[in-house]
Protein backbone atom coordinates (compact mmCIF):
# COMPACT_ATOMS: atom_id res chain seq x y z
CA UNK A 1 0.00 0.00 0.00
CA UNK A 2 1.38 3.41 -1.19
CA UNK A 3 1.50 6.29 1.89
CA UNK A 4 -1.43 8.71 0.61
CA UNK A 5 -3.46 5.35 0.67
CA UNK A 6 -2.67 4.13 4.11
CA UNK A 7 -3.35 7.90 5.27
CA UNK A 8 -6.32 7.90 3.74
CA UNK A 9 -7.55 4.97 5.20
CA UNK A 10 -6.25 5.90 8.56
CA UNK A 11 -8.27 8.75 8.37
CA UNK A 12 -11.43 6.99 7.63
CA UNK A 13 -10.49 4.38 10.60
CA UNK A 14 -10.65 7.67 12.62
CA UNK A 15 -13.26 8.64 11.72
CA UNK A 16 -15.48 6.07 12.70
CA UNK A 17 -15.94 6.87 16.49
CA UNK A 18 -17.37 10.06 15.48
CA UNK A 19 -19.40 9.30 12.60
CA UNK A 20 -20.93 5.95 14.99
CA UNK A 21 -21.67 8.61 18.16
CA UNK A 22 -23.23 10.76 15.26
CA UNK A 23 -25.71 7.88 15.04
CA UNK A 24 -26.29 7.13 18.10
CA UNK A 25 -27.35 11.17 18.70
CA UNK A 26 -29.80 10.70 15.61
CA UNK A 27 -31.30 7.59 17.00
CA UNK A 28 -31.54 9.41 20.64
CA UNK A 29 -33.49 12.66 18.49
CA UNK A 30 -35.64 10.34 17.22
CA UNK A 31 -36.75 7.94 20.52
CA UNK A 32 -34.84 4.83 19.25
CA UNK A 33 -33.61 2.22 20.93
CA UNK A 34 -28.99 3.65 21.36
CA UNK A 35 -26.45 2.06 23.15
CA UNK A 36 -25.71 5.96 25.14
CA UNK A 37 -27.56 4.87 28.74
CA UNK A 38 -29.93 6.85 30.24
CA UNK A 39 -27.80 10.13 30.38
CA UNK A 40 -26.90 10.41 26.89
CA UNK A 41 -24.98 14.01 27.19
CA UNK A 42 -23.13 12.79 29.52
CA UNK A 43 -22.01 9.58 27.45
CA UNK A 44 -21.42 11.41 24.30
CA UNK A 45 -19.16 13.75 26.43
CA UNK A 46 -17.43 10.73 28.21
CA UNK A 47 -16.84 8.49 24.85
CA UNK A 48 -15.57 11.74 23.16
CA UNK A 49 -13.35 12.82 26.07
CA UNK A 50 -11.78 8.95 25.43
CA UNK A 51 -11.88 9.04 22.42
CA UNK A 52 -9.12 11.95 22.66
CA UNK A 53 -7.35 10.35 24.93
CA UNK A 54 -6.53 6.93 23.93
CA UNK A 55 -5.45 8.88 20.22
CA UNK A 56 -3.44 11.14 22.45
CA UNK A 57 -1.93 8.79 23.97
CA UNK A 58 -1.19 6.84 20.48
CA UNK A 59 0.64 9.91 19.31
CA UNK A 60 2.56 9.92 22.54
CA UNK A 61 4.01 6.68 22.58
CA UNK A 62 5.17 6.86 18.75
CA UNK A 63 8.64 7.60 19.53
CA UNK A 64 9.07 5.34 22.29
CA UNK A 65 7.46 2.24 20.20
CA UNK A 66 10.35 3.34 17.86
CA UNK A 67 13.10 3.21 20.06
CA UNK A 68 12.10 -0.05 21.83
CA UNK A 69 10.52 -2.16 18.95
CA UNK A 70 11.32 -0.37 15.68
CA UNK A 71 7.92 0.47 14.96
CA UNK A 72 7.95 3.31 12.62
CA UNK A 73 4.50 3.09 11.29
CA UNK A 74 3.33 5.37 14.19
CA UNK A 75 5.88 8.23 13.89
CA UNK A 76 5.39 8.22 10.39
CA UNK A 77 1.87 8.60 10.35
CA UNK A 78 2.19 11.07 13.76
CA UNK A 79 0.51 13.80 12.04
CA UNK A 80 -3.12 12.30 11.19
CA UNK A 81 -3.47 11.19 14.70
CA UNK A 82 -2.37 14.28 16.02
CA UNK A 83 -5.14 16.10 14.11
CA UNK A 84 -7.68 13.67 14.93
CA UNK A 85 -6.72 14.41 18.76
CA UNK A 86 -7.60 18.37 17.87
CA UNK A 87 -11.26 17.35 16.05
CA UNK A 88 -12.20 14.47 18.85
CA UNK A 89 -11.27 16.93 22.08
CA UNK A 90 -12.86 19.82 19.57
CA UNK A 91 -16.29 17.78 19.72
CA UNK A 92 -15.59 16.65 23.43
CA UNK A 93 -15.62 20.14 24.55
CA UNK A 94 -18.70 21.00 21.91
CA UNK A 95 -20.47 18.37 23.83
CA UNK A 96 -19.62 19.40 26.90
CA UNK A 97 -21.23 23.23 26.40
CA UNK A 98 -24.37 21.42 24.43
CA UNK A 99 -25.36 18.74 26.08
CA UNK A 100 -23.65 19.16 30.15
CA UNK A 101 -24.17 22.95 30.03
CA UNK A 102 -26.84 23.43 27.81
CA UNK A 103 -24.88 26.28 25.88
CA UNK A 104 -25.31 28.42 29.33
CA UNK A 105 -21.97 30.08 27.94
CA UNK A 106 -21.23 32.12 31.52
CA UNK A 107 -21.43 28.45 33.47
CA UNK A 108 -18.05 27.79 31.26
CA UNK A 109 -16.41 30.94 32.97
CA UNK A 110 -17.47 29.34 36.55
CA UNK A 111 -17.02 25.88 36.02
CA UNK A 112 -13.61 26.54 34.81
CA UNK A 113 -12.55 28.87 38.23
CA UNK A 114 -14.45 26.50 40.24
CA UNK A 115 -14.36 22.93 39.31
CA UNK A 116 -10.07 21.84 38.77
CA UNK A 117 -10.84 19.00 36.84
CA UNK A 118 -12.66 21.26 34.28
CA UNK A 119 -9.75 24.07 34.75
CA UNK A 120 -7.12 20.79 34.00
CA UNK A 121 -9.30 20.07 31.17
CA UNK A 122 -9.35 23.81 29.60
CA UNK A 123 -5.23 24.45 30.17
CA UNK A 124 -4.72 20.80 28.06
CA UNK A 125 -6.82 22.05 25.54
CA UNK A 126 -4.92 25.05 25.26
CA UNK A 127 -1.80 23.71 25.50
CA UNK A 128 -3.01 21.20 22.75
CA UNK A 129 -3.96 23.66 20.30
CA UNK A 130 -0.45 25.10 18.59
CA UNK A 131 0.39 21.84 18.20
CA UNK A 132 -2.14 20.99 15.81
CA UNK A 133 -2.04 24.51 13.90
CA UNK A 134 1.44 23.59 13.08
CA UNK A 135 1.16 20.06 12.17
CA UNK A 136 2.05 21.14 8.46
CA UNK A 137 5.52 21.63 5.86
CA UNK A 138 5.01 25.15 6.29
CA UNK A 139 5.14 25.16 9.81
CA UNK A 140 8.20 23.37 10.29
CA UNK A 141 9.78 24.85 6.88
CA UNK A 142 8.92 28.74 8.76
CA UNK A 143 9.65 27.40 12.38
CA UNK A 144 12.86 25.90 12.06
CA UNK A 145 14.64 24.51 15.32
CA UNK A 146 11.11 26.50 17.06
CA UNK A 147 9.03 24.08 16.09
CA UNK A 148 10.83 21.08 17.96
CA UNK A 149 10.46 23.37 21.22
CA UNK A 150 6.78 24.29 20.81
CA UNK A 151 6.16 20.48 20.23
CA UNK A 152 7.59 19.74 23.78
CA UNK A 153 4.04 21.27 24.67
CA UNK A 154 2.79 17.97 24.33
CA UNK A 155 4.58 16.77 27.90
CA UNK A 156 2.11 19.45 30.18
CA UNK A 157 -0.21 19.33 28.68
CA UNK A 158 -0.33 15.37 28.60
CA UNK A 159 0.51 16.00 32.40
CA UNK A 160 -2.75 18.35 32.55
CA UNK A 161 -4.59 15.90 30.72
CA UNK A 162 -4.06 13.04 32.99
CA UNK A 163 -5.07 15.60 36.85
CA UNK A 164 -8.20 15.75 34.34
CA UNK A 165 -8.99 12.28 33.93
CA UNK A 166 -7.49 10.86 37.80
CA UNK A 167 -9.20 14.11 39.20
CA UNK A 168 -13.21 13.03 37.86
CA UNK A 169 -12.57 9.13 38.73
CA UNK A 170 -13.09 10.07 42.05
CA UNK A 171 -13.48 6.30 43.29
CA UNK A 172 -13.03 4.01 40.14
CA UNK A 173 -8.84 4.61 39.90
CA UNK A 174 -8.50 1.23 37.73
CA UNK A 175 -8.65 2.63 34.27
CA UNK A 176 -6.94 6.54 34.56
CA UNK A 177 -4.13 4.87 36.70
CA UNK A 178 -3.52 2.04 33.56
CA UNK A 179 -3.45 5.46 31.76
CA UNK A 180 -0.74 7.01 34.10
CA UNK A 181 1.29 3.81 33.62
CA UNK A 182 1.69 4.58 29.99
CA UNK A 183 2.19 8.07 30.22
CA UNK A 184 4.80 7.49 32.72
CA UNK A 185 6.71 4.27 30.47
CA UNK A 186 6.38 7.21 27.53
CA UNK A 187 8.26 9.59 29.39
CA UNK A 188 10.61 7.04 30.70
CA UNK A 189 11.64 6.48 26.74
CA UNK A 190 11.32 9.88 26.01
CA UNK A 191 13.98 10.78 28.46
CA UNK A 192 15.99 8.10 27.92
CA UNK A 193 16.36 9.33 23.95
CA UNK A 194 17.35 12.69 25.59
CA UNK A 195 19.77 11.85 27.64
CA UNK A 196 21.65 9.62 24.70
CA UNK A 197 21.47 12.81 22.85
CA UNK A 198 23.07 15.03 25.05
CA UNK A 199 25.62 12.74 26.05
CA UNK A 200 26.37 12.41 22.44
CA UNK A 201 27.24 16.33 21.67
C1 LIG B 1 -11.93 22.79 27.98
C2 LIG B 1 -11.46 21.56 28.04
C3 LIG B 1 -12.20 20.39 28.62
C4 LIG B 1 -13.40 20.34 29.31
C5 LIG B 1 -14.31 21.49 29.68
C6 LIG B 1 -13.67 18.96 29.62
C7 LIG B 1 -14.78 18.50 30.29
C8 LIG B 1 -15.05 17.18 30.60
C9 LIG B 1 -16.23 16.71 31.27
C10 LIG B 1 -17.38 17.60 31.76
C11 LIG B 1 -16.14 15.38 31.38
C12 LIG B 1 -17.19 14.42 31.96
C13 LIG B 1 -17.09 14.35 33.47
C14 LIG B 1 -18.19 13.52 34.06
O1 LIG B 1 -18.02 12.30 34.20
O2 LIG B 1 -19.21 14.12 34.38
C15 LIG B 1 -14.89 14.98 30.77
C16 LIG B 1 -14.44 13.70 30.67
C17 LIG B 1 -13.28 13.34 30.05
N1 LIG B 1 -12.37 14.17 29.44
FE1 LIG B 1 -12.49 16.16 29.27
N2 LIG B 1 -12.65 18.18 29.12
C18 LIG B 1 -11.73 19.03 28.50
C19 LIG B 1 -10.57 18.67 27.86
C20 LIG B 1 -10.17 17.38 27.68
C21 LIG B 1 -9.02 16.98 26.89
C22 LIG B 1 -8.10 17.95 26.14
C23 LIG B 1 -8.96 15.62 26.97
C24 LIG B 1 -8.01 14.65 26.31
C25 LIG B 1 -7.19 14.93 25.32
C26 LIG B 1 -10.04 15.16 27.82
C27 LIG B 1 -10.29 13.84 28.16
C28 LIG B 1 -11.36 13.41 28.91
C29 LIG B 1 -11.63 12.01 29.22
C30 LIG B 1 -10.75 10.82 28.84
C31 LIG B 1 -12.82 11.97 29.93
C32 LIG B 1 -13.56 10.73 30.43
C33 LIG B 1 -13.05 10.25 31.76
C34 LIG B 1 -13.79 8.99 32.13
O3 LIG B 1 -13.41 7.92 31.66
O4 LIG B 1 -14.77 9.11 32.89
N3 LIG B 1 -10.77 16.26 28.21
N4 LIG B 1 -14.24 16.11 30.32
Amino acid sequence: MKPAQIQLLLVALLCLPALSLFWQIAQVLQGLPNDLGPDPGKAIVIELGQWSLWILLLVFSATPLRQWFGWRSLVVHRRVFGIAVFCYYGLHITAYVVFLLELHFKEIVEDVLQRPYITMGMLSAVLLMPLAWTSNDYSVRRLGRNWKRLHRLIYPAILFVMIHVIWMARSDLLQPLFYLLIVLLCFAGRSQELFRRVKGR
